[in-house]
Parts: structure tokens; C-alpha cells; sequence
């Protein structure tokens, strides 16, 4: 099969042919129909979890991804071939991952089928970042009236996040520049902040100086200075951040409550999202739909930030 693998961490992915894996007990074999790309992807591949996870190379990149079960091993129960399946694939012990034509993983709580009328490429795009933004907005503690900050609206998570919130009647501050604000506000962001003219805290600050209920951030790195997001944030309110910059303890002296979100998929969550996208109320934009061997130059571009949706790779 086709696969694009790293052979190192901070080695330049590349196609390959590679033997298509077998499943074993309790695995299914499935057939990729598209890969969604998401920073976590180059972000492994760089070293991320090199200290704690042991990693098999060459390593096939990715973790999201859609597609049909094509046979199942011994002792499965929850699949059959032909299901329509989606979910995340990442397995760095046995160097498996989604951008291939093929992927074995455990029937486990980290896949889920999907309804006929939800398109791979569609599903593909989801499992990492909606189910983070669903989890972070569960996690912000929101409620209607509540004035939520998201920090890093424009791209993958954030765009799920801003329709998250909206459900909740929350009044949604979005970060983005002018080209995507219309797109955001159709999502459901009340305000946009270009954070390209002044910084977003001090637009925010200006706007509510009595402070907001929660602030969802996504740009701030790990190791990074939050504390201008929590300086906006009034007493009882939360502060999420998905890159694990936030201390808990400190905010927790200011009576906020700090969350460190790492996203944790199951079958309710990824049911749910599925039948949301397939109705058309969580809306994915797909910015690039690229084939196999166009992936190394995607995720360079990726790489350079700028994302205004997400990326596909199909098969
Ligand atoms: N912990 C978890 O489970 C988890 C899960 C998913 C994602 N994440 C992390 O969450 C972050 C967001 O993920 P994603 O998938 O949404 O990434 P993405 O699709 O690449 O989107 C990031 C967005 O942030 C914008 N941005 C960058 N700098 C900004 C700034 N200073 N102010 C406002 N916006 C800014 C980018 O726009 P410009 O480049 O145009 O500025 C881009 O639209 C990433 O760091 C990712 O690794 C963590």
C-alpha cells in the first residue's frame, strides 16, 4: 500500500510503498477514503511524545481519517466489513497512522460508524478538532448569556468551537483576520477581534472592562505567557487551553478555574458530531483536498499557519 511515513523525528515525510498491515485479535483492517491533517500530526513527528510514547519507524503520519472496514481479526464484535467507519488511527508503538490506503487499529472507543449521508472527506476533517472544540466548550462551563473569547477561532478547532458556544447562547469573541470574518460570524461568532491590528487581549479588555466568562485558547504554546487571556477573565469564570498552558493552581488563587484540555474521543461523542455534520449543523469548512503524494508539500503549508479550515488527504 501507499503510506507517507517519517523514518526519524524531524524527518521530511515521504511516499512509500509499505506491506498492508493484517489485523489481528480484536483489530479491524480498515480502507482510508481521507485523512484528515491536524498540527498534532507534525507535531508527533517533530519529538512531542518521544519521552513518553514509544514510537516504531518507519512511522506512517496521522491520526484522523474515514473510511470502510475491509476485514476484521478474531473477537471482533463491534465492526464488519462494509461499515462506513471514522475516528482517530493514530498507533505510534505499531508505526501505524491515517495518511495510507490502509490502517489497523483496535475496535476501541476511538472509532465510530457514520451515517451513509456523511461524506468521507467530511468526516475525515473531524475527529481530532471538533471533538476538542466540543470538549473545551463542555469544559468553559458556558452558559446562556455568558460572553466566551476564542482564541485562535480561524482554524480547525475553532470554527467547531464558535458553533459549540453559539448552541449554548453563548455570545462568542472570535479571533480571525478580515478575510474570514464573514465566515466566522455565519458560524455564529457575535464579534470578530483582528488580532492583526492590536493585540486581541487589549481589544477584549477595552470592550469589557468588567471581564468575560471564559476564554478558550488555542494559540498560546505550551511553556507561553497566558496570562494577558487570563487577565480578561473575571472572578468563577475558566480558562481552557489546549496546548497545556495554563496553571491551574495560579488561576485557581484568582478563583478561575484553569483546564488543560487533551481531547479524549468515544463513541457517544464521535456518534454525535457524525450525525451533526451530516444534518449540516456543525459545519467544516474543507480549505484543500490533496492526493497521497501530495501530502509532504501540504503539510509544509500546513505548517506555515494560516488555516482557514481544514485539510484532506485523500487516497
Ligand atoms: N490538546 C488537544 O487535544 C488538541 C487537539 C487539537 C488541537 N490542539 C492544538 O490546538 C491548536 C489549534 O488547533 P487547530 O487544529 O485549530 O489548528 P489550525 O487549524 O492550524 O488553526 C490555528 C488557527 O489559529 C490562528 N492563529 C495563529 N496565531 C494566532 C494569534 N496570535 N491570534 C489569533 N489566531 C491565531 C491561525 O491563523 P493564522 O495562522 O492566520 O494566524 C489558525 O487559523 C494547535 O496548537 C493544536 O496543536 C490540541
Amino acid at each position: 500500500m501507499k503510506a507517507v511515513v517519517v523514518t526519524g523525528f524531524g524527518t521530511r515525510p515521504k511516499l512509500v510503498d509499505l506491506p498492508t498491515p493484517e489485523p489481528g485479535a480484536g483489530e479491524i483492517l480498515v480502507r482510508i477514503h481521507a485523512a484528515g491533517v491536524n498540527p498534532f500530526d507534525w507535531k508527533v513527528t517533530d519529538g512531542a511524545l518521544k519521552d513518553s510514547v514509544t514510537h516504531t519507524f518507519p512511522l506512517v503520519m496521522g491520526s484522523d481519517a474515514a473510511g470502510v472496514v475491509e476485514r476484521t481479526g478474531p473477537g471482533v464484535t463491534r465492526f464488519h466489513p462494509g461499515d462506513r467507519v471514522y475516528g482517530q488511527f493514530m498507533r505510534l508503538p505499531q508505526g501505524q497512522g491515517s495518511y495510507a490506503e490502509y490502517t489497523v487499529t483496535e475496535q476501541d472507543g476511538k472509532i465510530a460508524l457514520i451515517p451513509e449521508a456523511l461524506p468521507f472527506t467530511l468526516a475525515a476533517a473531524l475527529p481530532t478538532a471538533s471533538v476538542t472544540a466540543y470538549q473545551a466548550v463542555q469544559a468553559a462551563r458556558l452558559a446562556a448569556g455568558h460572553t466566551l473569547l476564542i482564541n485562535g477561532a480561524s482554524g480547525g478547532v475553532g470554527q467547531s468551537a464558535i458553533q459549540f458556544a453559539a448552541g449554548f447562547g453563548a455570545r462568542v469573541l472570535a479571533t480571525g483576520t478580515s478575510e474570514v470574518a464573514d465566515h466566522l460570524r455565519d458560524l455564529g461568532a457575535d464579534t470578530v477581534i483582528d488580532f492583526t491590528r492590536a493585540p486581541a487581549h487589549e481589544q477584549v479588555a477595552a470592550a469589557h472592562p468588567d471581564g468575560i466568562d471564559a476564554v478558550i485558547d488555542l494559540v498560546t504554546p505550551t511553556g507561553g505567557d497566558i496570562s494577558p487571556m487570563a487577565g480578561l477573565l473575571r472572578a468563577g469564570a475558566t480558562l481552557v487551553s489546549t496546548n497545556y498552558a495554563t496553571d491551574p493552581d495560579a488561576l485557581a488563587a484568582l478563583g478561575i478555574l484553569g483546564v488543560n484540555l487533551g481531547n479524549r474521543p468515544n463513541v457517544e461523542t464521535l456518534t454525535t458530531l457524525a450525525e451533526l455534520a451530516a444534518i449540516g449543523e456543525l459545519r467544516v469548512r474543507i480549505d484543500a483536498e490533496v492526493p497521497l503524494a501530495d501530502a509532504p508539500a501540504l503539510i509544509d503549508k500546513a505548517r506555515a499557519g494560516h488555516a482557514t479550515g481544514k485539510s484532506v488527504i485523500v487516497p
